[in-house]
């Protein structure tokens, strides 16, 4: 039997490369090789290819991996990217990797590949196009506004003035386009809100400002199966820090998950996957999907970061509700790949 050659890409040209790594080094070691013939195809800085003999791949950061290449690694030219791989496991995360620029290309070139294709990848990015799509279905999401660059450099009193009138303290700031925490701040005065908005649009050209929720924050992976979405265990989240940063997500033993939830009750836990379900499925998710949001004292469950794919390290929220389903490593990366390639054999276009 031919096994189905697995392009697992990860690195890349976002903020979140290091995470990347993380995810697609993990994938690499677990992907069933009864099945499939892995391969680690890294995106450097500069969004070239190149495939990496597998001593590469235990590097610390995406920048030991790129000061090796040219030496230890093959580069690969997109347009031959189908002489060597049939499928795309995408471990990529942020800008450029899943917000649908990837699946542009692979689409051109005619190789399947994990997560929706162009427009929902788009759409889980944009955290204030998918707001607006998920109020528009009646799901619960904060209460909001955005400052463009232009109107912070124009109109910076003015808009200062609203957002404190609009919110008072504490709110949040964000990238209106980020992952991984990147930029994200919590304002607890109004000396502090100009730092906040300059801080996210040194990442994006808009900054999301946001209510501040004070509650349980939940993450809930979904999959695709059969053409239905069905919810994972969930994971309730406990930050160490003033929220759940960066540091909070990827630092060993840093945070405390409880997958499932130790301190929700099971009617809350099924209205959250329940929500997060009509979430997935309102931004035209496919395959998997990670929802986020929070659940308020008074039971509102709002919807904060919907995103098409997940964070794919041993610890993830992906792999630890997985695990909570009975589900190996090995065994839900499968799941994905065979889902991912029903959808692809069904499409008939590249949205
Ligand atoms: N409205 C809010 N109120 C309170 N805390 C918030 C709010 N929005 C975000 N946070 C905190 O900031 C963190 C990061 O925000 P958010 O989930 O929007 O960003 P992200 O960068 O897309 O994260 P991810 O890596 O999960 O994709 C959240 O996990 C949460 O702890
Ligand atoms: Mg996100």
């Amino acid at each position: 039997m031919t096994k189905l050659r697995v392009g697992i890409i990860f690195g890349g040209i976002s903020s979140e490369r290091e995470v990347s790594l993380n995810s697609g080094r993990n994938v690499y070691d677990n992907i069933d090789r009864e099945l499939y013939e892995p391969f680690a195809i890294f995106m450097d800085g500069a969004g070239y290819l190149w495939i990496l003999p597998w001593q590469l791949i235990s590097q610390n950061t995406t920048v030991d991996i790129s000061e090796r290449l040219e030496q230890e690694a093959k580069r690969i030219p997109y347009e031959s990217l189908k002489e060597t791989i049939d499928f795309a496991f995408l471990a990529l995360h942020g800008k450029y990797g899943d917000d649908g620029c990837i699946q542009g290309v692979l689409e051109l070139l005619g190789i399947p590949y994990t997560g929706p294709g162009i427009l929902a990848s788009a759409l889980g990015m944009d955290k204030i196009i998918q707001q607006k799509i998920l109020a528009a279905e009646g799901i619960g999401v904060p209460r909001s506004d955005e400052v463009t660059e232009y109107e912070w450099k124009t109109h910076r009193e003015g808009v200062i003035k609203r957002l404190t009138e609009k919110f008072g303290f504490p709110l949040v700031t964000k990238p209106c386009r980020e992952g991984s925490s990147v930029g994200v701040t919590i304002i607890r005065d109004a000396g502090s809100l100009g730092q906040g908005i300059a801080e996210a649009l040194k990442w994006d050209n808009v900054a999301l400002v946001e209510e501040f929720l004070d509650g349980v924050e939940f993450s809930s992976i979904i999959l695709e199966a059969d053409g239905h979405a069905f919810p994972l265990s969930l994971t309730e989240i406990y930050p160490q820090s003033e929220f759940y940063t960066y540091d909070d997500k990827y630092m060993p033993g840093r945070c405390r998950k409880f997958t499932p939830p130790k301190n929700l009750s099971k009617d809350v836990v099924e209205k959250i996957k329940k929500e997060a379900v009509r979430a997935f499925k309102a931004l035209g998710f496919r395959c998997y999907g990670r929802i986020d949001g929070f659940v308020l004292k008074d039971g509102r469950v709002l919807i904060t970061d919907p995103n098409s794919s997940s964070g794919m390290a041993p610890s993830s929220f992906f792999f630890e509700q997985a695990a909570e389903q009975g589900m190996l490593p090995s065994m839900i990366i499968s799941r994905l790949i065979e889902v991912a390639l029903k959808i692809h054999r069904e499409k008939k276009g590249p949205l």
